[in-house]
């Protein structure tokens, strides 16, 4: 999976590892009414199954989180039916353990599902991208982070099903409200930090859902999908230059109080451009790199983007794209998009592989991408993207950036690179701009 041209082939062994994962369960000792289960993996299938086929390539990041929810909530009701299930009779060191598996199933099944669930919204545009910050926020936190241990407890030490349920409910419902809070504090452009971090939450919901139910394979896998989890999660907090216990306390990429402005702040003149002089400067470049960005997903600009791409290699320009490890709305957006497109993985670049070379290089196409080319993340401290690595796209000869209007990015902040002397603003859908480039090719 970690590979573009073998990820296909990583994707078919996780659906044939899904079917005998399916197939052993449906054939397991437990499973006695067949009729229920066919009921609702029918509906579970057919929900499955139209979402999927419907789901537009720009809606994929919300379609993940909505996801993760489930895996979520699905740990939630195992961990209740497992508790207050009769047939299972442990005692004395056994009953403790599993008791704590549930405890920390539904606790962890219980964030994951509200935090997804804010995810889901925020994503969609749903809820506002801004942080929302509680007062003494941190102390809230700590605060019910200690009265969930002591639910721990006393859930723990219950003498009957009943003393313990109550607990079990209190603690569910803190956690809920947990998963709320801790999403709810993320600003806007640090959402894929969280979306990596739901994602390996929903692992380790699922494993600890696989040792309440003894089941081995639910643990490998859930404890595979938590652990890359959150290596991505590591790998998304130093592509954005964060520090992976602030993502996990919330609330970090806007200093408190602070939310990311969003609207129109002029800050000087800016010089339109015309699709035919942008084909005209592309034609005489030795150099191009392009930079797509969630504009180009939204206006499914990508297969004109390559076909421009072959004409101008075919002319002798060395086009190659650079790719910001947080482009899109989802980890690998763009490289997803190009691949479809058919666009050569050799010249598809991370931004540390090309930063140093952008000021060689004669023309820049920005493609709908504003936040990963703003200048104002090295320049202005008080920024709430103060800090997260940017293509520099301001040092190459002429950079030409393609979106509808002044409008900000995802982060709600202005972007002092369409005010630059050698910026040009192409103004108008990505796709019909870069159509008319190629018109002009
Ligand atoms: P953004 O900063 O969101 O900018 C996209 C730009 O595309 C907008 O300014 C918009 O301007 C333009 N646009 C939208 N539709 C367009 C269309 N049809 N044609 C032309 N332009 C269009 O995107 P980015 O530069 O890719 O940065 C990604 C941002 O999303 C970062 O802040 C990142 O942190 C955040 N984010 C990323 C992820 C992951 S994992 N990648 C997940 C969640 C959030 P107009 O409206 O003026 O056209």
């Amino acid at each position: 999976m970690s590979n573009q041209e073998t990820a296909r082939r990583g994707n078919i062994y996780g659906i044939i590892g899904m079917l005998i994962a399916l197939t052993a369960t449906i054939a397991g000792a437990q499973v006695t009414s067949y009729g229920v289960l066919a009921v609702c993996m029918s509906i579970g299938a057919v929900i499955g199954i139209i979402v999927a086929a419907r789901v537009q390539m720009t809606a994929m990041p919300e379609l993940v989180a909505i996801l993760h929810s489930f895996v979520g909530l699905a740990a939630v009701l195992v961990g209740f039916a497992s508790y207050l299930d009769p047939t299972l009779h442990y005692t004395g060191v056994e009953r403790t353990i599993h008791d704590v598996e549930i405890f920390l199933g539904v606790l962890i099944g219980a964030v994951t599902f509200t935090g997804s669930v804010i995810a889901f919204g925020k994503l969609s545009a749903k809820i506002t991208s801004k942080p929302l910050y509680l007062p003494a926020r941190h102390w809230l936190n700590l605060g019910l982070g200690l009265l969930c241990v002591w639910l721990g407890v006393e859930f723990v030490g219950a003498e009957t099903a009943a003393a313990g349920t109550i607990p079990l409910v209190i603690m569910t419902l803190i956690a809920f409200a947990f998963g709320v809070h801790m999403v709810m504090a993320i600003g806007g452009a640090d959402m894929p930090v969280v979306i990596s971090m739901l994602n390996s939450y929903s692992g380790w919901a699922a494993a600890a859902t696989g040792f309440m139910l003894s089941n081995d394979l639910l643990i490998v896998t859930g404890a595979l999908v938590g652990s890359s989890g959150a290596i991505l999660s590591y790998i998304m907090c130093r592509a954005m230059n964060r520090q992976f216990l602030s993502v996990i306390a919330g609330g970090f990429g806007a200093a408190e109080g602070t939310a990311a402005t969003s609207g129109e702040v002029h800050q000087g003149e800016v010089v339109p451009v015309l699709a035919d002089e942008t084909a005209e400067m592309l034609k005489n470049a030795k150099s191009v790199v392009v930079v797509p960005g969630y504009g180009m997903a939204v206006a499914q600009a990508q297969h004109a983007v390559c076909e421009i791409t072959k004409k101008l290699r075919a002319k002798g320009v060395n086009v190659r794209f650079a790719i910001h490890p947080v482009a899109g709305r989802m980890p690998g957006h763009m490289n997803v998009l190009l691949a479809e497109a058919k666009v050569p993985y050799d010249i598809v670049l991370e931004m540390d592989e090309i930063n140093d070379d952008l000021p060689d290089t004669d023309a820049v196409l920005v493609i709908g991408a504003n936040d990963i080319v703003n200048p104002s993340a090295q320049d202005d401290p008080s920024s709430p993207i103060a800090g997260m690595p940017v293509l520099e796209v301001w040092k190459a000869g002429t950079t030409v950036v393609m979106k509808r209007s002044m409008a900000t990015g995802y982060a709600g902040v202005q972007n002092p690179l369409f005010f630059k002397d050698n910026t040009r603003m192409l103004f108008g859908d990505a796709k019909a701009s870069v159509e008319a480039i190629l018109a002009n090719i």
